[in-house]
């Protein structure tokens, strides 16, 4: 699977994906992220790619001749199953729409800065938008490097135990039941005995009825009927 990226801000990038479960994904060929200077399009002196915003207000605007340079040049290389722009206003992020991603071949990731892009670009161009939270960042960056590492650790072949990901929180609309590692015993606090008798049904059993119990407690939400619906995130054109 390959992503690319499209900023402003590429080094603040570099990071999120050149260690742990992203390394070793893009290390086996399984996933490619390319990070993509938005400055290296812009036809306009200086390296400019924001202006002030038309009938005034705070805050620059990332401007459409680089954003449709870029996108049009990287589309002539990639068919892009969906463009998608991080914004705040988007469809709020989950792991069904983490799996339904996970499933394409090419993505192309916007990430905004400032105030936002240039609307005709949303119109024209962008398929998807996604929010990670009902919060304000000081750009899509970091929101994407949350979606590309959602996505990434799923995509087939990347954990190494096959059955890992399918017990994540959130993949059958429960949270993960607690885990626990040696020693057994410290300062007096046990791990439940169940998990140490070696009775693998017996543990499945207390892992569900936990999970139930957790999600009831924190996230009863997660349990109503249509829980399982992700936000339809393509959009008609
Ligand atoms: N850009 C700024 N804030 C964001 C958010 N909450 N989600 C996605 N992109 C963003």
């Amino acid at each position: 699977m390959k992503i690319d990226i499209l900023t402003v801000v590429p080094d603040l990038l570099e990071g999120p994906f050149s260690h742990s479960i992203m390394k070793r994904a893009r290390d086996k060929g399984l996933l490619e992220v390319n990070l993509i200077n938005l400055r290296d399009y812009t036809p306009l002196p200086r390296a400019q790619v924001d202006d002030y915003p038309f009938g005034g207000g705070a805050g620059m605007v990332l401007m459409i001749e680089p954003l449709v340079n870029a996108i049009e040049t990287l589309q002539a290389q990639t068919p892009y199953d969906e463009i998608i722009y991080m914004t705040p206003d988007g469809a709020t992020f989950n792991q069904k729409t983490a799996n339904k991603l996970s499933l394409k071949e090419n993505l192309l990731i916007i990430c905004g800065h400032y105030k936002g892009i240039d609307e005709r670009v949303r119109e024209h161009f962008v398929t998807m938008e996604i929010s990670i939270g009902d919060y304000v960042l000081s750009g899509g960056e970091l929101a994407a490097a949350v979606v590309v590492d959602a996505i990434g650790r799923i995509i087939p072949g990347v954990l190494s135990d096959e059955t890992s990901a399918l017990t994540d929180s959130f993949q059958d609309n429960l949270l993960a039941p607690p885990v626990y590692t040696r020693p057994a015993e410290f300062r007096g606090w046990k791990v439940p005995e169940v998990l140490l008798e070696g009775n693998h049904r017996k543990v499945d059993e207390w892992r569900h009825e936990e999970a139930i119990r957790r999600t009831t407690q924190r996230r009863p939400d997660l349990m109503e009927p249509d829980a399982t619906k992700a936000p339809s995130p393509s959009k008609d054109r």
